[in-house]
């Protein structure tokens, strides 16, 4: 995870950069003066070998070379920065002496070398060439060396400005690049004081996206997307909270009531006891209430389905309708199943949500049509959903009826013991097998359905 100040992580990221592109620089101008003072050395070297070959060559005579011997002398400058050798077996021609080195020179082929001489610290550097015999005088070979100390301190003193000047350039670098981008995340910090100063209790305050670059602006959308949702659960959550509250309120204010009716009359036993049984019946209403809310909390908290075992969908759809008969019988409507599939599910959990299924249809058909339950496979995962005749829902409540405490037709399920917690059930048992919940209303036919997902495909 990167952690620290961005301004000064880009800072030191501009540092590095220039600092590595003045090193390659640095070292190319470096090498290309050190070549260009080598080449200067070696025409110094050349410019003499070309004025005292012609002279040395003519030479012929022991007799003449000592007039040369004196020229150069007069040639080689007392710092001896410049030196000249004559390496021949007869003496008598030979210059210079031996070589600093102590090396034997005379065999060397023709052309530049460098020569470290103990005493100095820069190595000097030798053009090496060969004077022809004439007359008596033997073959010589005639050497020139040039002390490259001055050239080296130059390239030295080159080196040490570039160096200082490089570091200059990284340290100025350093802290422009820290100021220009703390300069350019002026806009990040006003946007987190935007977000700073949205009010705790404002679920409605957006940030102002306006005015922020095309880079931020991205990042602070997301962010109003994210208080959206926020503002979208907060409601969910007190709407949640008053459905509950007056779910439970009918109920116990019957019981309350009752209650205290009985107690401030008089009562026989058979009156008490049918007051008793009317408050069972509440009582029950709101355990079913709690136990629902329980059922859908577990779920929503990512409770899977546990108890599995492999069941036929129709046998266990069959058993769903058989215990629903009464209520069917009742409306004179027909149930037929279609379909069947072996499928490893919690029967238990299927039975309740088609059970659901069922019992809303049953409400919804029109009396004495066919209710059909289908089941689907495709592949590992099942679709189950009950169809009924019976009069179009508007798109607007399809796509909330599955929210707790939803009912489309609020007057009328207000009046009895529905709390439109039915499909919420139905989607929880889907979600806790890895499936989901649909509804479509069309040609006169309203069919809800879920999905489950085989154990073994998971
Ligand atoms: N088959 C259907 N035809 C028409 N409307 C339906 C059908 N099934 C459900 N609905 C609508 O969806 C709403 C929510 O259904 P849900 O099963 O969640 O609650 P409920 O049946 O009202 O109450 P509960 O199931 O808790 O007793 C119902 O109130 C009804 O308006
Ligand atoms: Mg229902």
């Amino acid at each position: 995870m990167m952690k620290g100040s961005i301004s000064k992580r880009l800072a030191l990221m501009f540092a590095l950069s220039v600092m590595l592109i003045t090193a390659i620089s640095a070292t190319l101008l470096r090498c290309s003066l050190k070549t260009s003072l080598e080449e200067q050395m070696q025409n110094e070297l050349i410019l003499r070998h070309s004025v005292l070959d012609p002279v040395l060559a003519k030479y012929d005579s022991p007799a003449f070379w000592i007039g040369l011997r004196e020229k150069l002398d007069g040639l080689t400058p007392t710092d001896e920065r410049v030196r000249y050798w004559v390496l021949v077996d007869n003496p008598a021609y030979s210059y210079g002496g031996g070589m600093p080195d102590g090396q034997d020179w005379s065999k060397r082929p023709d052309g530049f070398f460098s020569m470290a001489i103990p005493e100095r610290d820069r190595p000097m550097v030798l053009q090496v060439k060969t004077i022809p015999a004439m007359g008596n005088r033997p073959e010589l070979r005639f050497i020139v060396g040039l002390d490259s100390t001055p050239f080296m301190k130059t390239l030295d003193h080159f080196t040490k400005t570039l160096i200082l000047t490089s570091a200059l350039g990284v340290v100025l670098v350093a802290l422009l690049g820290y100021w220009i981008a703390r300069f350019g995340l002026g806009p990040v910090r006003r946007l987190s004081r935007q977000a700073n100063s949205l009010p705790p209790g404002d679920s409605k305050q957006r940030l102002d996206t306006e005015a922020l670059p095309d880079e931020l602006q991205e990042l602070a959308v997301s962010f109003n997307g994210a208080l959206a949702r926020q503002e979208a659960a907060w409601c969910q959550l007190e709407g949640f909270n008053a459905n509950v509250a007056h779910e439970l309120r009918t109920p116990l204010t019957n019981l309350i009531g009752q209650t205290q009716v009985a107690l401030a009359h008089g009562r026989d036993v058979a009156e008490l006891q049918d007051l008793l049984q009317s408050n069972l019946e509440e009582l029950e209403r709101m355990g079913t209430i709690v136990n629902d809310m329980l059922f859908l909390a577990g779920a929503e908290s990512g409770q899977r389905a546990t108890e599995l075992s492999d069941v036929s969908l129709y046998e266990e759809a069959s058993k769903t309708v058989e215990y629903l008969e009464p209520v069917l019988l009742d409306k004179h409507l027909n149930v037929t199943i279609e379909g069947d599939m072996c499928v490893r599910i919690d029967r238990r959990l299927f039975h309740r949500s088609l059970a659901n299924l069922l019992h809303n249809a049953a409400r919804y058909a029109v009396p004495g049509s066919t209710i059909t339950v289908n089941l689907v496979s495709h592949g590992m995962q099942v679709e189950v959903s009950v169809s009924n005749a019976g009069e179009p829902i508007d798109d607007v409540h399809l796509q909330r009826l599955f929210e707790r405490f939803y009912r489309a037709d609020v007057a009328r399920a207000r009046s009895d013991a529905h709390h439109g917690l039915g499909l919420s059930i139905v989607r929880a048992i889907a979600s806790m097998h890895g499936g989901r919940v649909f509804a479509h209303s069309k040609d006169g036919f309203n069919t809800f359905g879920f999905s489950l997902i085989s154990q073994a495909a998971r």
